[in-house]
């Protein structure tokens, strides 16, 4: 099984869920979660989280302890904020932009915005993903096996980048 580490930031728990079933799929994975310093509680966390993210206002992470240059691959997982990745995501990634060696994507979203997303995701840290892969948050919360088999091809293809 490669190294692989699967980091996300989650803020009403759909994309903590995708981690945690993908860190399953992935022998149980090691798992990271991105705190970031902003109370985005309520309908005011709301609207500042969206604020933020069209502003490409940079988040400020809490510390954590993993050396991300320790992985084969990193899976970073993020729900979509106004058709861009969430701020804490893309400050992640712009950080261990050089201590990453190679990354996949997730995201979670409503309806639309993924392709933003991912675009914004490449360039925080300068290079491309060996896999993406795009949930729909009623999906995820309500078990849709279509969505949980996504997941399954998921992990195997990523696997698989590093056979
Ligand atoms: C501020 C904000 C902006 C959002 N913008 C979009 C969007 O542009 N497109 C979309 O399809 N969903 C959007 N969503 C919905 C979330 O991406 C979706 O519900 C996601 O799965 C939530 O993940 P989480 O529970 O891990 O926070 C937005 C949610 C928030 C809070």
């Amino acid at each position: 099984m490669s190294n692989i580490l699967i980091a996300y930031y989650s803020r009403t728990g759909v994309t903590r869920k995708v981690a945690t079933v993908l860190a399953e799929r992935l022998d149980d994975a090691p798992v990271l979660e991105l705190k970031e310093t902003k109370d985005r509680g309520g309908v005011l966390g709301y609207i500042g989280a969206g604020k933020d993210a069209l502003l490409h206002k940079k988040a400020k992470l809490v510390g954590y302890e993993q050396d991300l240059s320790a992985f084969d691959c990193v899976v970073i997982c993020t729900p979509v904020w106004a058709f861009t990745a969430s701020p804490p995501v893309l400050a992640f990634l712009e950080k261990e932009r050089t201590a990453l060696t190679t990354v996949a994507f997730i995201a979670t979203m409503s309806a639309k915005g993924d392709k933003g997303a991912f675009k914004a995701m490449g360039e925080a840290c300068g290079q491309d993903p060996v896999a993406t892969l795009t949930l729909i948050d009623r999906a995820v919360k309500g078990d849709n096996p279509a969505t949980m088999a996504d997941l399954d091809r998921f992990a195997k293809d990523v696997v698989a980048a590093f056979a």
